[in-house]
């Protein structure tokens, strides 16, 4: 029988999710486009229900797409498929680390993925000695959970970077104080003289600018990963059947 897929997108139109659909569809999955947010789910002790339109949602996988300004909804709806099961192809869990900059950043020192140094100031009144342990200015300040471009500043003295930490503390927002790589024009990976780093990840990118830029077919990749997930799970099952079965003799 066919795998079913389902693609969690609020745009079925949209570049990206139409190649992730069109790719996987080739390589033999079944696949439905629904929005997250129209969703219901049902939490209970016994395995709980995910509904559309009143019926559940019976599917072998799922592709979450959620966009920046979904993450608490669309990161509950994640949960509730992981917690029946089915094939996720990135997590609740890393979705949310994804969305915090510095997070992301302690995870990628962790697995030796290079960064630029980056302080996360507590306090304001420690800004001066932050910036010195990044390299001095210019700089980079940032908000943990900015997006595209808003609450990233190059600041040029220490008087400016104290003012973005302050005004960012008092708002709640948790401000990052980032070495500034100069030489570098990329846009996540920078270039630096000492290697590539790496500045954050994305849990859902479009794929149009990335596809034309490498030639790489992304989404088939992404969607042969869904595809050797399913045969692996489909394979723990069985196995796990077959102990039951040695258990009962
Ligand atoms: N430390 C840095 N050195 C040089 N350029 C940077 C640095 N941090 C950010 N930038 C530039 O600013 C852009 C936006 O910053 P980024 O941290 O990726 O936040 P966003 O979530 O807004 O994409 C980056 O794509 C890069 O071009
Ligand atoms: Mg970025």
């Amino acid at each position: 029988m066919e795998s079913r897929l389902v693609v969690l997108s609020r745009g079925p139109e949209l570049y990206s999710t139409r190649r992730l659909v069109r790719e996987s569809e080739d390589i033999g999955l079944a696949v439905r486009v629904i929005d997250p947010l129209t969703l219901t789910l049902v939490v209970e002790q016994d395995g709980g229900k995910i509904l559309h339109g009143g019926w559940p949602v019976e599917c072998d996988a799922i592709l979450p797409r959620i966009g920046y300004s979904i993450t608490r909804r669309g990161v509950a709806v994640v949960r509730q498929f992981e917690q029946k099961g089915v094939v996720v192809v990135n997590p609740s869990e890393s979705i949310l680390n994804s969305r915090d900059k510095l997070v992301a950043c302690q995870m990628m020192v962790n697995d030796k993925v290079p960064v630029p140094i980056t302080a996360h100031v507590g306090a304001w009144e420690d800004t001066g000695r932050s910036v010195n342990r990044v390299g001095g200015c210019p700089c980079v300040v940032k908000s943990t959970e900015g997006t595209h471009g808003s609450g990233v500043f190059l600041v040029r003295s220490e008087q400016q970077a104290r003012q973005l930490v302050y005004q960012m503390l008092e708002r709640g927002m948790r401000p990052l104080v980032q070495e500034y790589i100069q030489e570098s024009h990329g846009v996540d990976m920078l270039l630096s003289e000492r290697g590539p780093l790496v500045l954050e990840v994305n849990s859902s990118p479009g794929l149009e600018g990335i596809e034309k830029a490498t030639g790489v077919n992304v989404a088939r990749k992404v969607a042969e990963f869904l595809k050797e997930n399913l045969e692996i799970s489909t394979k723990e099952i069985k196995n796990s059947d077959n102990k039951s079965i040695n258990l009962k003799k």
